[in-house]
């Protein structure tokens, strides 16, 4: 186990700034959907008020909203949260003021399901392949559909920006949509959005493009950085790919991994399983990375830090059972951290 000498301070509890955007710690709430939009009009309900502001009052420097859809049949469940009207603004701008106030940044992930979309209606991806054999076969799709989800991006980002939101994620990951075009598993296009990696990489070229011109607040991409298939992507190919995000101006990079296709659970993954890839992202492209899965300790968030890996902890599980861990990691690292004005008493006891 990593042992801290009596820590007077931390990194974890050290403030940093990506993409002008400064954090007071190096905490992230990991974003995670609640399938908490009843009346399926993809709106903030009160639920979202409760849940993300609670992790701002347990001192998460930055809470990252759940995958957000981008156009209505772009949501993977008919409860997804959208930021696809304008009509949607309002909920999500006193989401934004809420947890501003409690001391903690707010981004949101921006996300198009693609062939994993569970929603009746027509379901589209780059190629007409299905995820799984339950899985219903998608559409391929026009140039056309993909400038109108494109355009559907950069609508989002403007909305984002309105909303007051201090960063843009980018769902790249986890088998959706971006991902799909990325990965040669589910792209097999004859055009100049499919074939080698540059052309795969196209379509999300063509989305960072166009949300440059209306985000100019920090822009991170969560990548799913190996495929776990032979014939998928490795970390190298996202070596590659992240450079290209690089150069277009992408601050960050959130490391996962898997769910392009479905997963073989032979070897069940451990503690801090995703954190080579953040290392290996960070060190060879040179741009601030996140490293999530299993990180569950101050301790073993501190270590990852000291040692280089990555420059920002994404917790996701542990956050659920605990709003609070972040004071949890600081007793951990023998750390005195802000209380809320109203915990102070009780929490400095
Ligand atoms: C309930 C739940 C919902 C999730 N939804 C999302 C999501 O909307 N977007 C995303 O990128 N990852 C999502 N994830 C993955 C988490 O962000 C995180 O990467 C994963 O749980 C591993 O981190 P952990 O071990 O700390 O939980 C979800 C995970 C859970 C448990």
């Amino acid at each position: 186990m990593f042992k801290i000498e009596v820590a007077k301070m931390s990194i974890l509890f050290s403030p940093i700034t990506i993409g002008g955007v400064s954090l007071k710690n190096r905490i992230v709430m990991s974003p995670m959907g609640m399938n908490a939009c009843k009346a399926e009009d993809g709106k903030v309900t009160n639920w979202h008020k409760i849940h993300y502001p609670s992790r701002a009052v347990g001192q998460v420097g930055l809470i990252m909203v759940e995958a957000t859809a981008v156009s209505l049949d772009g949501r993977t469940d008919p409860d997804d949260l959208g930021i696809w009207e304008d009509g949607q603004i309002s909920g999500l701008k006193e989401l934004v003021d809420m947890v501003h106030e409690q001391g903690a940044k707010i981004g949101i992930q921006l996300c198009h399901g693609g062939r994993k979309s569970k929603i009746p209606g027509k379901i589209m991806a780059p190629s007409a392949i299905p995820y799984d054999e339950n899985s219903i076969v998608p559409e391929a799709m026009t140039e056309e559909e993909m400038y109108e989800v494109i355009a559907a991006f950069k609508e989002s980002a403007r909305r984002a920006k309105q909303a007051g939101f201090d960063v843009l994620e980018l769902h790249a990951a986890h088998g959706y949509l971006i991902n799909q075009f990325l990965s040669p598993l589910s792209n097999k296009r004859g055009d100049k959005y499919g074939g080698n990696l540059e052309n795969r990489y196209q379509f999300l070229k063509e989305v960072i493009h166009e949300i440059h011109k209306v985000w100019d607040g920090a822009l991170f991409v969560r990548i799913s950085a190996t495929d776990y298939h032979p014939e998928g992507c490795s970390i190298d190919d996202y070596i590659v790919y992240g450079s290209m995000m690089k150069e277009q101006g992408v601050h960050f990079i959130d490391c996962s991994s898997g769910w392009i296709v479905p997963p073989n659970f032979s070897e069940r993954p451990g503690p801090g399983y995703q954190v080579p890839f953040a290392s290996q992202m960070k060190k060879e492209v040179q741009i601030p990375t996140g490293a999530v899965g299993l990180i569950t300790s101050g301790l073993q968030a501190e270590k990852i830090l000291v040692e280089g890996h990555a420059d920002l902890i994404f917790i996701g599980q542990e956050l659920l059972r605990d709003p609070y861990w972040p004071k949890r990691a600081a007793k951990e690292l023998n750390v005195s951290i802000d209380a809320p004005p109203s915990y102070e008493y009780i929490w400095n006891k």
